[in-house]
């Protein structure tokens, strides 16, 4: 994982290599780089740490030139140390390189080439890239780069200069790559918002690519070199929709944006009247015998979610697993089993090859995706959009809320389709969905409350997170998104389970959150808590608008207005990250770009 941009054309390379920097941190901020062709020749400024201290050196270090590359790092192979850093460039220092994703065979090539007389000045994978171009390179940088890969197994995104000749090269196989298209000029990035200042002409590059990038034009081909003719695709996305938008942080300006986004997935796909959902998807819901939900972090609560929904909807018997763990447990999977990836990125590794896993067995697939043109969107037979926007802030907040939504629009249809839903019941269901973001915009004024909550427990070590049926991957989530931006200890568990092991964590000193909003198991939860106030816990009480009953059992009481129980989860969860959003900030923490963690990881 690590962040991609390249530029050429009558611009000064480095502003526009650092701006687009800037919008890719949340890639990967370990290290940053910048290679630009200057009239002195190509230079490299590399530093570890954030993209800021880059931009100091190169305050010191002016390059001025028209083009060039430039990279934030996620460190996979070798500390995130300066050397290690990207760029890497040819002994002669003529050929520089960046890339994103992990050369697997990079230990029998960098002792090749050693044994040859390369000498290698970094522990990382990437710089056998260099040394391999290098070695091939006879006068023209493309071919130089086409032989360089034939050697290459693994994962990349690729993109090589040579100071002499004024051009990109690039290539890409799983991790993404993005051309931009300008006038008289061109851009290269990992992901769009990079792109979005300069142009809205962009080209996704797909796996096995390669691309020749002049100020004039862009030439693809694949590896064999044969000439492809990719799509140009008009992004309608605005860049103020990918910046801050005024907020502190983008996680906040994310969750504020829930409201919008839920009429985004939702919008124009309900049709209450006829009591069914509008996906256009190719599905023969009759013909399915089984579901499979893969997906990582965020997402996987979301495919958990969905799991209670298309069981209790469409009847059909789901399963639900962690994509990692998926792909190598040897699944039984035939035609009549549909493989569900859910991704807010479309590019994690995981999630891809767990997909893939599901295909060569013979499932049909449907993809749950956020990003469009992302990987996943093309290995997929169908792609449901969640349509949530570009989402920066790395602690996913609106674009589980739109898996949700889209999880349930699903269960709808399908329900329809096999005939185990009734007409009136998805009439009842599409109605309360209509309501969702008008109950969520309800929620987020709650955030004073959640602030004093915040405040009152920020100290504390560990946190619990109790929840029931729908409502347990609400607390998983809740305790994922309190883990990720506060690097407090949070634990989840389904709230039935507490009384088999977590109730022994229970003491004074530990603030245990409840999902307790109505519904079926209500009364069960209200047990789940007496259990917890009879060991001296703190209860943080997740309750509906007008409940009795938990004011007096529970220390603080959040309530969110009442919806189908079904949906509870979908007002229920926006307390929850703002409640780590709010202590994450009370201790001083990196919101945006929490310590290890990465928006999307595109190693496994
Ligand atoms: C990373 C992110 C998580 C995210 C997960 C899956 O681990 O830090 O926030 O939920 O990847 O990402 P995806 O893009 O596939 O939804």
């Amino acid at each position: 994982m690590c962040g991609i941009v390249g530029y050429i054309g009558f611009r000064n390379a480095t502003d526009v290599l650092i701006d687009g920097l800037r919008r890719l941190e949340y890639r990967g901020y370990d290290s940053a780089g910048v290679a630009v062709r200057t009239p002195e020749g190509l230079r490299v400024v590399k530093r570890s740490g954030k993209l800021s201290v880059l931009a100091e050196a190169l305050k010191e270090e002016r390059l001025e030139g028209p083009w060039g590359i430039g990279h934030t790092r996620w460190a996979t192979h070798g500390a995130p140390t300066d050397p290690n850093a990207h760029p890497h460039t040819t002994e002669d220092g003529r050929i520089a390189v960046i890339h994103n994703g992990i050369i697997e065979n990079y230990l029998e090539l960098k002792e090749a080439l050693r044994a040859r007389g390369h000498r290698f000045r970094s522990e990382t994978d990437s710089e056998v890239l260099a040394h391999l171009i290098e070695e091939k390179y006879q006068g023209d940088l493309f071919q130089a780069l086409r032989e360089a890969l034939m050697e290459v197994r693994g994962a990349y995104a690729v993109v090589a200069v040579h100071q002499d000749h004024e051009e990109l090269v690039a290539a890409r196989t799983v991790s993404p790559l993005v051309i931009g298209l300008g006038e008289g000029e061109n851009f290269l990035a990992s992901d769009v918002p990079a792109l979005l200042p300069y142009t809205r002409r962009v080209i996704f590059l797909h796996d096995g690519d390669l691309a020749r990038i002049t100020r004039e034009g862009v030439e693809i081909r694949d590896l064999e070199g044969n000439p492809l003719a990719r799509e140009v695709v008009e992004i309608d996305w605005t860049l103020e929709a990918a910046e801050k938008g005024g907020f502190p942080h983008y996680m906040l300006k994310e969750i504020y944006e829930q409201p919008w986004v839920l009429e985004n997935t939702l919008g124009g796909r309900l049709r209450e009247e006829e009591g069914d959902v509008e996906l256009g998807l190719g599905l023969d819901s009759k013909a399915l015998e089984r579901i499979h939900v893969i997906a990582c972090g965020t997402a996987a609560y979301a495919g958990w979610y969905g799991k209670y929904l298309l069981e209790a909807l469409a009847r059909i018997p789901t399963e639900w697993d962690v994509a990692s763990e998926y792909r190598y447990r040897d699944p039984v999977v035939d035609e009549r089993t549909l493989a569900i990836a859910i991704s807010q990125s479309g590019e994690t590794i995981d999630t891809l090859e767990g997909l893939r896993e599901a295909k060569a067995k013979g499932a049909r697939t449907l993809g749950v995706i956020n990003a469009k043109g992302s990987s996943l969107t093309r290995e997929v037979e169908d792609v449901l959009y969640i349509h949530a926007g570009p989402e920066i802030g790395v602690a996913s907040t609106k674009a589980y809320i739109a898996m949700l939504a889209a999880m349930a629009m699903l269960a709808v249809h399908l329900g329809r389709g096999r005939g185990t839903l009734s007409q009136e019941g998805a009439r009842e269901l599409l109605r309360e969905m209509r309501k969702l973001p008008r109950l969520v915009e309800e929620v987020l004024e709650k955030r004073p409350l959640v602030a004093h909550i915040a405040e009152k427990y920020h100290q504390a070590q560990d946190f619990l997170f109790l929840g029931r049926h729908v409502q347990a991957p609400t607390a998983y989530e809740g305790a994922l998104k309190l883990k990720e931006i506060s690097y407090i200890h949070a634990e989840a568990y389904p709230a039935g389970e507490m009384k088999h092991g977590p109730i022994a964590l229970i003491d004074e000193h530990l603030p245990v959150v409840v999902l307790a909003t109505r519904g079926p198991l209500y009364e069960k939860t209200l047990s789940n808590i007496q259990e917890v106030r009879a060991r001296g816990g703190k209860v943080i009480a997740i309750a509906t608008e007008g409940d009795g009953e938990i004011p007096k059992l529970a220390q603080d009481v959040i309530p969110v207005p009442e919806v189908h129980p079904l949906l509870a989860p979908i007002v229920s969860v926006v307390p929850l990250q703002l409640l780590a959003y709010e202590i994450a900030v009370l201790l001083g923490r990196d919101v945006d770009q929490p310590r290890n963690l990465a928006k999307s990881v595109t190693v496994e």
